[in-house]
């Protein structure tokens, strides 16, 4: 079997592999990127939209931000809709200056893979049989097939960057790590569509139907989402029902509605919170997905991932160029305690904003109480806006 020695193994070409591959590019750090899915598959997958300043910033500091200079969507302020009428929040204003861009997850993996493309760096796409050998040693291993051919990484570290369903979080020996889960009755039904967004900023819905999410990727095309059922039928949804839907959730007494027209995607997404602990096992260190999930109401995942590979990129350079450890030995509980407050956050959104089975008018009236007062306090306004810009990255 052709081995190949790499400093460090990356398994997954998400967002977090992708930049921790580039961050270590920079550092002189080499590294292989082994991918399941094609190269199309990866770029067109739609996803997440909303990047933290800290994320902004990571990609302009380390060379791929400049389309996303150009093309990104700065947004000051999001809306909460309930009642039937829009409420501002200015998170800007209320954080001495932070702020979201929208800009598409498939972008920035877009950017990203071209940075490694240049790099000259190794990233393979469509590997299969991917396993990761002697995590406990100083020489752990990733094993993979690529057209017929087995191919052998023997590294210095593995970073587990392949997302919720990969390989890496469950090679780690049930003792030796704790799990801690929350599932959630309901998922989101999203759609793209080809039509220039109504409002500049986003607008999160409750509505007596259920939630609803108006968002966008560009000056022409809108992100919408509904909750619906985790097994919902897509078929039973034809464009005129959703749109009935959306509207029937985000239409407000002033008139406002988001703009109709053709769709050009849709698919159903389940809504989950997870966490492992510790993020690491001897020389495997777990990053983004793979190591958390959260529901995306609070827009907090693609932003957990970068954070991560942000801190394990500084604690491998630390290691390969000045010998110390400390910084591997942290990344797990620094990384935990931003992973914590992401969940609080993100549940609370999520329990704020959706109907659940078995509520009753009680609580529908208590979520309305809850918005209500949120958008009436400055300091919990405040508090919504210093956890949706998010904390700067360490
Ligand atoms: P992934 O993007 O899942 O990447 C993992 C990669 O590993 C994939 O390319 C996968 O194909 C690959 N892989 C899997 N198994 C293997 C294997 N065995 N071998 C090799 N490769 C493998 N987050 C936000 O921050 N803001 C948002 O607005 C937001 N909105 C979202 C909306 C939706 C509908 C969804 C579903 C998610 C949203 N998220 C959002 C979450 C965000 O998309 C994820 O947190 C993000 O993709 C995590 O990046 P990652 O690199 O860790 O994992
Ligand atoms: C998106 O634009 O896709 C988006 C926005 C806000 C969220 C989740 C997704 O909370």
């Amino acid at each position: 079997m052709p081995t190949t020695r790499t400093q460090v193994g990356i398994v997954g070409a998400g967002p977090a592999g992708l930049m921790l591959g580039q961050l270590l590019h920079l550092a002189d750090i080499d590294s292989v990127i082994v991918e399941d899915r094609s190269e199309e598959y990866v770029i067109e997958r739609v996803r997440a939209g909303v990047l933290e300043q800290g994320t902004v910033d990571l990609m302009r500091s380390t060379g791929v931000g400049d389309r996303l200079e150009r093309e990104g969507m700065r947004h000051d302020g999001i809306y909460l809709r309930f009642n039937d009428d829009r409420h501002r929040i200015n998170m800007a204003a209320l954080t001495g200056g932070r702020a979201i861009t929208i800009y598409g997850q498939n972008e920035v993996v877009k950017d990203l893979i071209g940075a490694r493309q240049a790099s000259g760096r190794p990233l393979y796409f469509e590997v299969s049989d991917v396993s990761v050998l002697d995590l406990e040693t100083e020489a752990p291993r990733v094993r993979f097939v690529q057209g017929e051919e087995r191919h052998e990484l023997v590294c210095d570290f593995i970073a587990g960057c392949d997302g919720s369903h990969g390989v890496c979080r469950p090679s780690i020996p049930a003792s030796r790590v704790r799990m801690y889960e929350r599932g959630y009755p309901f998922a989101w039904l999203g759609i793209l569509a080809d039509a220039p967004p109504a409002s500049d900023e986003i607008v999160y819905s409750l509505s007596e139907r259920g939630f609803a999410l108006f968002s966008m990727r560009s000056t022409t095309i809108t992100r919408l989402y509904l909750q619906c059922a985790p097994d919902e039928n897509l078929d039973a949804w034809s464009d005129d029902r959703i749109w009935a839907e959306l509207m029937a959730r985000l239409r407000t007494t002033d008139g406002w509605a988001p703009n109709v027209g053709p769709i050009l995607q849709k698919a159903v997404a389940p809504m989950r919170s997870f966490v492992v602990e510790p993020m690491r096992y001897g020389r495997l260190f777990l990053a983004g997905d793979a190591a958390h999930i959260v529901p995306p109401t609070g827009a907090k995942g693609l932003n957990l991932a970068m954070a991560d590979v942000r801190r394990l990129a500084d604690a491998l350079q630390d290691f390969f160029k000045r010998g110390t450890q400390h910084k591997l030995d942290d990344y797990s509980d620094r990384g935990l305690k931003r992973t914590w407050r992401a969940q609080r956050f993100s549940w609370w959104m999520t329990s704020m904003l959706h109907k659940q089975e078995g509520d009753n008018p009680f609580d529908y009236r208590r979520q309305l109480a809850e918005l209500d007062y949120l958008v009436s306090s400055q300091a919990a306004m405040t508090s919504l806006a210093e956890n949706y810009t998010g904390t700067p990255f360490d």
